[in-house]
């Protein structure tokens, strides 16, 4: 019997653990346990940190149940979960608030304080990054503002997965993948930015060391062995972000690859191994699982929520018959396009304001061009990300795109994406996603593998490639030079629309 190696995803919406053969890489079991997500109020998202953590030890203590006397062959456990989240501690190491999340909407006056205080070259020289509602950084000056006796309690920053690796090994830690989405830290010098930190008047001592992600955070302790079934002693790598574990998980490890990820937000992530910052910092330039290397990612706020969205409030259908509806219409959908932005937007137009929108419905317009133009419009956000990549100097004109989430099981969802993007668009023989990847990461951890890229090309292979069809890439060129016009046109009632409540 080989070794095994665990995955565990702390992610929005729950926790997932997987259990892969450390060898093979095939999946021997996995576990999920769900956790809720609170708004109290309008464009808030918090989470409780405790349920976030018993949530997480649970799903990997159903795990060791699954895997029942193979408990006593797990090898390395790896993390990673939602990025940018905030964990507050206080000097006792427990929660000050409620997490305020990745998705959180709050702190669009603190953005504009950090802008104002540091400049955007400032921000450029310091973190590579600008500073969004998203990130950790604003969350803490929101606070600074909004609940200044919580934060005064504040001692430490973590993010979910960090969170759970303290309950799992008694460490405080994180990695520069999920440094680097905090807005404190350098991606450049891989080190946290003492001149930010100053500049905002935060203290440097909150932020935990910060190492590579498959290097090892600590040892499975007495308590978490007791509460999860998994040996104690167990290594535990740092892991990473996310998308940069599913980047790995989906052998998007060097140069000329990269990923879609079509989940409940869509992610466009391009490996570079060297540093590259968009000078207008419309891409977020944050740090890889890979040492020293980086990615450059895009991410829109409601891809497959759009879909869902469309699915709950106007299909009422389920997702494979939408799917077929819009196989029915032609591309283009008619001249009817649509506008995804129903939580406001990220990249690139750091919108919060941004609304959706159907433009040119005619009394032709039936069910499949209604389906057909959510996903162009889903697709046509996602070349958003891509334009931005191709137009940097130099470009960065990745050769493959593996697509991984939900989405990514659908045939035409597939081929549109390679239409739209004129890309290569590629399946690969890993669908756990995230999870994967930081169970490649544990294997590094535990000298199972000599590097990262090693664990990734070893255990990936690509399954299916789709080139774009010529005719469809000419086409879809002109439709999204309308859903781009369309934008440009309505920006300013999206934020009349708003303000009218
Ligand atoms: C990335 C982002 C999301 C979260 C989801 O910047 O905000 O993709 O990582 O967990």
């Amino acid at each position: 019997m080989s070794a095994l190696l665990v995955g565990l995803d702390v992610g929005t919406s729950g926790s997932k653990a997987l259990a892969i053969d450390a060898e093979s890489g095939a999946v021997v079991a996995s576990a999920t346990r769900e956790h809720r997500l609170d708004t109290p109020h309008p464009r808030w998202a918090e989470q409780d940190p405790n349920e976030l953590r018993d949530a997480a030890l649970g799903a990997l203590a159903d795990l060791a149940r699954a895997l029942g006397a193979r408990a006593r062959d797990v090898a390395a456990i790896g993390l990673t979960g939602q990025m940018h989240t905030a964990i507050l501690l206080d000097d006792e190491l427990c929660p000050v608030r409620p997490a305020m999340l990745w998705c959180d909407g709050r702190a669009t006056d603190a953005c504009a304080a950090i802008t104002a205080k540091l400049g955007h070259e400032g921000l450029r020289r310091t973190v590579k990054n600008l500073a969004l509602e998203g990130f950790t950084v604003p969350k803490l000056v929101w606070l600074r503002e909004h609940e200044p006796a919580a934060l005064a309690r504040v001692r430490h920053v973590l993010m979910p997965k960090d969170w759970v690796g303290l309950a799992l090994t008694g460490e405080l830690g994180t990695d520069v993948s999920d440094a680097a989405g905090t807005l404190a830290f350098d991606p450049e010098a891989r080190a946290w930015s003492a001149e930010l930190i100053a500049a905002l008047d935060l203290d440097a001592s909150w932020f935990p060391p910060a190492g590579e992600s498959g290097s090892r955070l600590g040892a499975l302790c007495a308590d978490a062995a007791r509460a999860t079934g998994l040996p104690e002693g167990t290594p535990v790598a740092r892991g990473a972000a996310d998308n940069a574990a599913g980047a790995v998980g989906l052998g998007v490890v060097r140069d000329g690859r990269a990923m879609i990820s079509l989940g409940t937000s869509g992610v466009v992530l391009a490996h570079t191994a060297q540093l590259r910052v968009d000078p207008a910092m419309r891409l977020h330039a944050f740090s890889a699982a890979v040492p020293g290397a980086s990615y450059l990612m895009g991410v829109m706020l409601s891809a497959g929520g759009a879909l869902r969205w469309y699915r709950d409030a106007v299909a009422h259908a389920p997702y494979d018959a939408i799917v077929a509806d819009a196989e029915r219409a032609e591309p283009g959908a008619g001249g009817l396009v649509f506008l995804p932005y129903l939580a406001g937007e990220r990249t690139p137009h750091h919108d919060a304001a941004a609304r959706g929108a159907f433009v040119g419905l005619t009394l032709r317009t039936g069910q499949a061009e209604l389906a057909r133009a959510v996903l162009e419009g889903i697709s046509f956000g996602l070349a958003d990300t891509w334009a931005v990549l191709h137009a940097l100097e130099p470009s960065v004109r990745p050769d493959e795109v593996r697509l991984t989430g939900g989405g990514a099981r659908s045939a035409f969802w597939r081929q549109l994406l390679a239409d739209v993007l004129d890309a290569e668009v590629t399946t690969t023989s890993s669908t756990e996603g995230p999870a994967f990847g930081a169970a490649l990461l544990g294997g590094v951890a535990a000298g199972i593998d000599a590097s990262v890229e090693a664990a990734a090309e070893r255990t990936v292979e690509v399954r299916e490639r789709l080139a774009p069809r010529p005719a469809l890439v000419r086409r879809y060129a002109e439709v999204r030079a309308e859903y781009v016009a369309a934008y440009g046109d309505l920006r300013a009632r999206f934020a009349a629309l708003g303000a009218l409540g």
